[in-house]
């Protein structure tokens, strides 16, 4: 009632001074006499100047309505946000390390859970020419789908493929998957230095068609997108519905990926529980909410998304959710990106095949309020080690170790030692939350860190 009762006295002064301006003015150029040219262009100048001042006006007026509501607002979201976040508090998880899952019944019922598993979490996949991928993806996503309604299948076709086409309206008949085509065909046009990218241009061009499509034309609240070159694991839907939880409470998350970049054989913790939150957007199978879309959509660029997506502008301090075990698996080895980083890297990344039943779960401990404190003191309370003894073995006993980077060379080095990905996007690691990647190496638990006085990453380190 008080937030109506003032937005009302702001919209009433707001228009009251309009009234008594347009008089104002309407009295005065009344007067002007036609034949008289010095005193018509007097009057008019005036007007001007009136205009403009009251144009001024208008805009300080809007700009505090502006400010007015969005505190309102965000008074209202704290205050929903409270109840639950003191329940939180007040039952802690059963932690032992920073990730542990302990269970928490009295916050899956305070969440309003109910409501929250109501909202539909459609399927997107985004294919193009590979109709063998695509079926193959298919089947995976219907096989493991635990319910036809809260998780509707939609593929958007680019490249008007006629082989791909028929692949896919194979499973339009028989299990009600929607499919839609991208109607854009043309040749995208490219500067010629970028024209080897033109791939990347057109799969830009498709997200944004679809992905309008899925939130403007189907008009839904959420999105899990998947590509046409991707395996998924057995509770991929248990993942993504108890996940779904979190990122709907927590703002300082912007996505749940099912991908761990690190995610090689022997360089993981076999804890399929395992879950983190990460700085780095890792994409391939990954769910985010409307209002997100209606963030980035307008802004949606022309080519690399996905390094758009990373960058400091997009991400704002952004965080995602990612497992310890992926999962999805890509077996893309035909590609936009011509299948080298395939086969460097991409085929080693294990799919999680154990089905963990997440949405029985206590997912709060991902909240930031939750689990920023207990991180850092995990993190910094461990034994500092080096790479090459990490490598060597020699610290063996020591069950979970820190490894101290303060350049991005020492980040590089460690890293290439350990086998790790090296690479930075907008100054963050791949898998990086708060500069610490964690992954095990040869049964050791391993997070390379920081100093713990560290600042936030440098964009500028690549
Ligand atoms: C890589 C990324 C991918 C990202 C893309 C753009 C990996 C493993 N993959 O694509 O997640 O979206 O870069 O930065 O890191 N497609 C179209 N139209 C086209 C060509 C492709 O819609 O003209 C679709 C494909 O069906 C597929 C997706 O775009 O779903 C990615 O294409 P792909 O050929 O698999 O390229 P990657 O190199 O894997
Ligand atoms: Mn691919």
């Amino acid at each position: 009632m008080r937030r109506k009762h003032i937005i009302f006295f702001v919209v009433a002064m707001f228009l009251t001074w309009n009234m008594l301006m347009y008089k104002t003015i309407v009295g005065k150029s009344n007067g002007v006499q036609p034949h008289n040219h010095e005193n018509v262009e007097g009057k008019l100048s005036v007007l001007q100047s009136e205009i403009e001042k009251q144009l001024k006006n208008n805009e300080q007026l809007l700009t505090e309505l502006r400010k007015l509501r969005s505190e309102l607002s965000e008074k209202k979201q704290q205050s929903q946000l409270k109840p639950t976040q003191a329940v939180v508090t007040q039952a802690p998880p059963k932690a032992k390390g920073p990730n542990s899952t302990g269970e928490n019944e009295s916050w899956l019922k305070l969440k309003d859970t109910d409501k929250v598993d109501d909202i539909v979490l459609p399927i997107l996949m985004i294919a193009c020419d590979r109709a063998d991928a695509v079926s193959r993806s298919l089947d995976l996503v219907l096989k493991h789908r635990p319910d036809r309604k809260r998780f509707p299948v939609i593929v958007s076709q680019d490249c008007g493929h006629q082989q791909t086409s028929d692949a896919i309206q194979k499973y339009v008949q028989d299990h009600g998957v929607v499919h839609i085509k991208q109607p854009d065909l043309g040749k995208v046009n490219v500067p010629w230095p970028q024209r080897k990218f033109e791939g990347y241009y057109k799969i830009s061009r498709h997200y944004k068609w679809a992905l309008n499509q899925i939130f403007h034309t189907f008009n839904h609240s959420a999105v899990i997108i998947v590509e046409d070159d991707l395996d998924i694991s057995p509770d991929f839907y248990e993942y993504f519905a108890a996940t779904f939880r979190v990122l709907h409470q927590d703002s300082s998350l912007w996505c749940v990926s099912a991908w761990n970049d690190n995610g090689k054989l022997n360089m993981v913790k076999d804890d399929p529980e395992l879950l983190h939150r990460t700085d780095f957007f890792p994409g391939l199978g990954w769910m985010f909410e409307r209002k997100l879309w209606l963030e980035l959509g307008p802004k949606w660029p022309d080519t690399f998304w996905d390094d758009w997506m990373r960058h400091p502008d997009q991400r704002q301090g952004r965080s995602c959710i990612r497992p310890e075990l992926s999962r999805t698996s890509t077996f893309g080895k035909k590609g936009v990106s011509k299948g080298l980083f395939f086969e460097k890297h991409l085929k080693f990344i294990q799919l999680n095949d154990k089905v963990v039943p997440f949405t029985q779960r206590d997912l709060s401990y991902l909240i930031k309020e939750n689990y920023d404190p207990k991180f850092v003191q995990y993190i910094y309370n461990l034994p500092e080690v080096t790479a090459s003894e990490v490598k060597a073995q020699s610290k063996k006993a020591l069950p979970e170790v820190r490894v101290t980077y303060k350049t991005k060379e020492q980040f590089k080095d460690a890293a290439k030692k350990l086998g790790i990905m090296d690479d930075f996007k907008a100054g963050v690691e791949r898998t990086a939350y708060m500069g610490v990647v964690s992954f095990s190496y040869q049964g050791q638990r391993v997070h390379v860190a920081p100093p713990s006085d560290w600042a936030g990453y440098d964009t500028t380190w690549s």
